[in-house]
This record gives structure tokens, C-alpha cells and sequence, in this order.
């Protein structure tokens, strides 16, 4: 008689399926082929929103970075998917109310990233200030004939100058931290007003939004992009600093309105800006690239080896979780 032989199912095959949607490190991978057949895009090309769903069927999680639009087409064309960890702080790309319609957990990864953010969010202050990304282009170009110049590329003082933090979450905190170094004067605007103590802690003072663009030398946002955040910083707030100040945007594009602070430096009603993400990022609007008194990095905050590792451990770990049926760490929509 013809024995029937059935093969026995691999582990994998009984593993919930993940997909990570961008290229991640190693030991993240790793962490998550524990609990997970996990697919992992290893080209880094951003998917398509197609491709996404596509790659997402049958998936019980995926995990992603700020370039997935993960909505409510993408839902409904990946029923199976109950866990999304975003490898951000950040989560504007995820439609959270609609993953909660649908019972599908979604994570974050906070905390992590506060200083490596805050730190070059300092350097974009510091680099606006002192013309320093302007002046080494112009180095690079030949422009630098005459050797020391007196009233050569003249910058603005860093040091006890006025800062305004606008968004006084962990982030602000830890910038206000880096500010009393350089022994300035640091005032903050937040929906809720940080207790007594903590105020006294970071020697911040409370302002309104409006008072600190009129009065500050340098002022920094720092909140999460969201409906209510949009265009936080127009063309009426522009008006309002001095034509000293410099803004700085380390927090998310479309918080600052990009048209209204092109004009604005270039017609110098402000004196500069530091600048590291953008609307419509890659793609940035093109007239940032003709002005001097702008310095850009492409969306860099939290770009370290060792704070991008953290994150996408964290991530990892929020993933680990919610496919063990235990809470997430960081689990943003947790009702
Ligand atoms: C990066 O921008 C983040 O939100 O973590």
C-alpha cells in the first residue's frame, strides 16, 4: 500500500506574518523572526500605495516609517492587519481613528529620540545664526578672496540671546536644556501650561504664541503635525517676529507654512531660518535652495546610528507585543 507522507508545517508557517516596509537594521529583523514570518523590503524604495497592500495581504502587522500613507483604503484592503508600529515619534502618516474603527493597535516610538533631536535642532539654530552651512558654500565656491575680514559675514549671537520654544513637550524640554548652556533667555507657548516646578526646572517662562514671535531671537517648533497644527507658523506669524530673528523647524513639514517663509526671507522680514523637514518632503519647494539665509538638512532629527537603532528596537518591541496578545509599550490609540 502507498504510504501518503504529510509534511509536517514549518515554524514560520505558523507564525503570524509581518512586513516591514522600509530597510531596517539587522538585529531588528532578527528581534521580530522570533514571534513573526516577517517580509522585509530590502530595496528601501518607498512602496506605492499598490504595492503596500499588495505586500500587506494575509499580514497580521506591519511596521513603518513615515513615508507609508496608512489610511483608510489601505485598511480596508488588508483586513487581516491588527497592528501597525511606526517607527517615528511622529505618526501623521497613520489615520489613527480609522485603525481604531477597526480595532487595529498602533504604535509609536517616543522618548528615544529627545536629545538626538534636540541636538540638531541646537545645530540648525546654530548654523542659521552663524551662517555656517551659507558661508562654507561659499568657501567651496572661491568666494573667500580677502583671508580675515572684519565685516565679513557677519552672524547673529547665540549666547544670551531670547529663545522661544513653541510646543513645550520632551523634545522642547530637552532643547530648553541645551538653551540654558548658551545661558539664554527661554520662554515657551503650550496648549497646557507646564506646572511651577517643571517651569522652574528648565527656567522657562510661559508666553502667548503671539509674544513669543514678537520677542524672541530664535524661535523653535516643536509640536506634532496634525489638522489642528497646520500652518501653525503663516505669513501673520511670520509678520510678527523681529527682523533679527531666525525660525527653526525640526518638528514636521506643513507646521510651518513653506510659501509664507520663503517670502519672508527673501524679502529678509526675518533674518534666517533653520530648516529639516518640509511640505511635500522629498520634494521640496525649490526656491529654499536659491536662498542664503536658510540652512537645510533633509529631515535628519533623530539620524544617528544609536538613537535610529533605539528606535527601530522600540518598534520592534511594540510589534513583539501586541503578536504576543500582550499591551504594547507605546501604544498610541489604546482605548
Ligand atoms: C521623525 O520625524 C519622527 O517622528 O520620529
Amino acid at each position: 500500500m502507498a504510504s501518503i507522507t504529510v509534511e509536517p508545517l514549518s515554524l514560520d508557517a505558523m507564525k503570524p506574518k509581518i512586513l516591514i516596509t522600509r530597510q531596517v537594521f539587522p538585529e531588528m529583523v532578527a528581534q521580530l523572526e522570533q514571534v513573526a514570518s516577517v517580509d522585509h523590503n530590502h530595496t528601501d524604495d518607498i512602496f506605492s500605495p499598490d504595492t503596500l497592500r499588495a505586500r500587506a495581504q494575509g499580514c497580521t502587522g506591519v511596521v513603518t516609517c513615515l513615508t507609508e500613507k496608512i489610511d483608510a483604503a489601505f485598511f480596508d484592503a488588508c483586513p487581516t492587519v491588527k497592528v501597525v508600529s511606526n517607527i517615528a515619534v511622529g505618526y501623521n502618516n497613520i489615520d489613527v481613528a480609522e485603525a481604531s474603527k477597526r480595532g487595529v493597535k498602533v504604535t509609536n516610538t517616543p522618548g528615544v529620540l529627545d536629545d538626538t533631536t534636540a541636538d540638531l535642532t541646537f545645530a540648525l539654530l546654530m548654523a542659521a545664526a552663524r551662517r555656517v552651512t551659507e558661508t562654507e558654500r561659499r568657501l567651496r565656491n572661491g568666494e573667500w578672496k580677502k583671508g580675515f575680514a572684519l565685516q565679513q559675514w557677519l552672524g547673529t549671537d547665540i549666547h544670551h540671546a531670547s529663545l522661544g520654544i513653541i510646543g513645550m513637550g520632551r523634545i522642547g524640554q530637552t532643547i530648553a536644556k541645551r538653551a540654558s548652556g548658551f545661558e539664554m533667555k527661554v520662554s515657551y507657548f503650550n496648549r497646557t501650561r507646564l506646572d511651577a516646578a517643571t517651569e522652574e526646572k528648565y527656567k522657562v517662562a510661559y508666553k502667548t504664541k503671539e509674544a513669543i514671535l514678537r520677542d524672541s531671537d530664535f524661535v523653535v517648533v516643536m509640536v506634532p503635525y496634525s489638522a489642528a497644527t497646520h500652518h501653525l507658523i503663516k505669513a501673520e506669524d511670520l509678520a510678527l517676529m523681529k527682523p533679527s530673528a531666525i525660525l527653526i523647524n525640526t518638528a514636521r513639514g506643513g507646521v510651518v507654512d513653506d510659501v509664507a517663509l520663503i517670502a519672508a526671507l527673501k524679502e529678509k522680514r526675518i533674518a534666517g531660518a533653520g530648516i529639516d523637514v518640509f511640505e511635500g518632503e522629498p520634494a521640496l519647494n525649490p526656491a529654499f535652495l536659491d536662498l542664503d539665509n536658510v540652512a537645510l538638512t533633509p529631515h535628519i532629527g533623530s539620524a544617528t546610528h544609536a538613537t535610529r537603532m533605539r528606535m527601530a528596537m522600540l518598534a520592534a518591541t511594540n510589534m513583539q507585543a501586541a503578536l504576543e496578545g500582550r499591551e504594547p509599550p507605546n501604544w498610541i490609540n489604546r482605548s
